[in-house]
């Protein structure tokens, strides 16, 4: 472990004031933070910042305008965009008018459903620059998933494109929009679309106005100076129910923790190269293609591909060459994805990986088999991280920016400066060090971590009820007795599917609003590609048709929910084993998908209907 890393973490921990107030230095202040910490206020209470002038204004002020900013680099239509400082103020500023233009100001809410394009940037940017609050929906998500967070968001606006392009296949967003707009209570007042060449939408309807047309005739917008506890965003991220929770980032919290995070956890610098091959619809994309590798005036990569079949499995390697990446972040899916067409390497082997240094995977447990392959195929660090959208920014890994070097295959790492986790039992005492338990995090968290859901302040004070005095992650694990943290799943019924966050309970929901289905069970089983798929059981009522119901089921999933939901195994059963309490046995479910010895437990109702299960997984079950 490295000097420097220890320090850091027992300093964050014994004097967190100083820690951060040190920390809060990277950050240009209007007004400079009256408290450091407040239980009531939160981080750097009485600041004023402006999140956007911190990305992109001070460094062309400080006279960095012509090192590049943003590379946008997209496979799927062939086009290669380099943006410096300079040019992504002025497209900044001038989204920013627009926004303004259109009566957006400051604590306004605007959600983006956007595809990987250099205009979802600066949106997000342009928001933060007048005191606006986005409200990213990722493009894998249905119309009714999208409504309802139009409905609890309320914006002012919405902004979209055209289209989105996955592989080969063109998503038409304005169908999907206007069966949104059509679903939400709430009404926006406009839609500005971004036309895009591969499939130009038709702009009948009164309210959709276009973006290219809206941005010619604006102004540029100054950066505002905003409080630090007000929100930057909501990004809505998978709860336990079909209502989804949406996460508010206060601005100065989230600046300073991710200026802290790019150069000591990272290693990154300005003037290098970051990219994180996520989508901007997720916290990966928000945190580390937008906003930390700016704040930390580095270069960042907006890639609008796959990591295989855009065009092939070599995509990756070949844009880290291509633009000189230095650090690289991924999902382990992604990976296993690489590995299952390319599994010796050889494209890396063929292409090179230039000076990339390490690379790092979130988002999923990084299973020891792909994490060692990448290590030996790259032959640079492969370091795995864990954290959540409710954090924001990494809680574990090792901290490379610290000169830390140590990992441990299958663990998530060392705890981050900030985070003081404890693995608690069922009646929140301690476990033993090495037993398995819920992991939590001692209060207060770091800055940059969420104060609030919007909306929803029963649901953010859930996540501190269970264990007074902590924050329960709803993940299960432990740590070793070198002190490296293991996450080995969740203790709800969250599951994650290629590294997208999805719930099983909302799935149900869904399927059990199928007028055939009396009853359901949505589990997630392991999956060799993806980590874990979902798969769905369902039971018809008594005299309804059947025949089918597996694809009705499948397609109402993906209608309701998105594409991204990828339930595509769904089984018809007489029964679901319960126990005599009525309790659907999911983890029984659970086991047989994945092939695992499942006894027979001795709560069940009635023993015989597992008989029915037993043969659905036949090739896998160790029964
Ligand atoms: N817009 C619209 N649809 C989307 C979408 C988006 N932004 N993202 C995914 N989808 C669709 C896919 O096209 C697919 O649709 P299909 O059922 O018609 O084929 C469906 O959602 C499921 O997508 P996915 O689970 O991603 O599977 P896949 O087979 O298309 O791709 C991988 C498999 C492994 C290549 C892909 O999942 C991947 O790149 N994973 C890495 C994810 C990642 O980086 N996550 C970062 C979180 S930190
Ligand atoms: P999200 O909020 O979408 O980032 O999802 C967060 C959840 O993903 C966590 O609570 C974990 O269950 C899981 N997760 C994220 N990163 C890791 C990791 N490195 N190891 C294990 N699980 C992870």
């Amino acid at each position: 472990m490295s000097e420097a890393y220890a320090t850091a973490w027992r300093d964050s921990l014994a004097n967190p004031e100083i820690f951060w107030s040190d920390a809060a230095a990277a950050i240009d202040w209007v007004v400079k933070p009256r408290r450091i910490y407040d239980r009531d206020d939160g981080w750097f209470a009485g600041g004023q910042l402006n999140t956007c002038f911190n990305a992109v204004d001070r460094h062309v002020l400080a006279g960095r305008g012509d090192q590049l900013a943003l590379i946008y680099d997209s496979p799927v239509t062939g086009n290669v965009r380099c943006l410096t400082y300079s040019e992504l103020l002025d497209h900044v500023g001038r989204t920013a008018g627009m926004l303004a233009a259109l009566g957006v100001g400051k604590g306004d809410r605007v959600v983006i459903y956007m595809p990987m394009v250099p205009e979802a940037v600066f949106a997000m940017l342009a928001c933060a620059r007048i005191g606006a609050v986005h409200s990213v929906v990722f493009g894998g998500f249905a119309a009714p998933e999208l409504a309802k967070r139009i409905d609890d968001a309320a914006p002012k606006l919405l902004l979209t494109a055209s289209c989105g392009i996955e592989s080969q296949k063109i998503i038409r967003y304005k169908p999907l929009i206007d069966e949104a707009l059509a679903l939400s209570q709430h009404q926006v007042e406009h839609v500005v679309l971004l036309q895009r060449d591969a499939h130009p939408a038709d702009l009948d309807a009164t309210c959709y106005l276009d973006w290219t047309v809206q941005v010619a005739e604006a102004i540029d917008a100054p950066c505002i100076a905003v409080a630090a506890g007000d929100p930057l965003y909501i990004l809505y991220t998978s709860g336990t129910t079909g209502t989804p929770k949406g996460v508010v980032r206060e601005n100065g919290g989230h600046a300073v923790a991710l200026a802290w995070c790019m150069q000591h956890f990272y290693g990154v610098g300005p003037g290098e190269t970051f990219w994180a091959a996520s989508d901007v619809g997720w916290v990966v994309g928000h945190s580390f293609i937008v906003y930390g590798p700016l704040l930390a005036g580095a270069t960042t990569v907006l890639f609008e591909g796959k990591p295989v079949g855009t065009p092939d499995a070599g995509t990756f390697w070949r844009t880290i060459v291509r633009h000189k990446v230095d650090i690289f972040f991924t999902a382990p899916t992604a990976l296993r994805a690489i590995r299952k067409e390319d599994p010796e390497a050889s494209f890396a082997k063929q292409l090179g990986i230039g000076g990339l240094r390490a690379v790092f995977l979130a988002g999923e447990r990084a299973d020891p088999d792909t994490l060692g392959w990448a290590e030996s195929m790259l032959g640079v660090p492969v370091i795995d991280n864990w954290w959540q959208t409710e954090l924001g920014w990494p809680a574990t890994g090792t901290c490379l920016g610290l000169g830390d070097t140590r990992r441990r295959r299958g663990s998530a790492g060392l705890p981050l400066p900030g985070y003081d986790f404890a693995i608690l039992d069922d009646d929140g005492l301690p476990v033993v060090r090495g037993a398995t338990g819920s992991v939590t995090i001692r209060l207060p968290l770091p800055p940059g971590c969420f104060r609030s859901l919007w909306n929803n302040p029963a649901g953010y004070a859930k996540s501190f009820e269970a264990f007074e005095g902590y924050y329960e992650t709803g993940d299960a694990g432990h740590i070793d007795p070198d002190g490296f943290i293991n996450i080995m799943g969740r203790t709800d019924d969250i599951i994650n599917v290629a590294g997208h966050r999805l719930s099983t309970g909302q799935m149900e929901q869904i399927i059990a609003s199928q007028p055939e289905v009396a009853e359901c069970a949505v589990i997630g089983a392991d999956d060799s590609l993806k980590g874990m798929v979902p798969i769905g059981f369902a039971v018809a009522k008594t005299g309804y048709d059947v025949e089918g119901l597996e694809a009705r089921i499948v397609a109402r999933v993906r209608a309701e929910l998105g594409a991204v939901a990828a339930l595509r195994q769904v089984h018809i059963v007489r029964a679901l084993p319960k126990t005599r309490s009525g309790k659907i046995l999911r983890a029984v479910l659970r086991k047989l998908a994945n092939g695992e010895t499942c006894p027979t437990p001795p709560t069940i109702e009635d023993p015989a209907v597992l008989d029915d299960f037993r043969p659905l997984f036949a090739e896998r079950c160790a029964v």
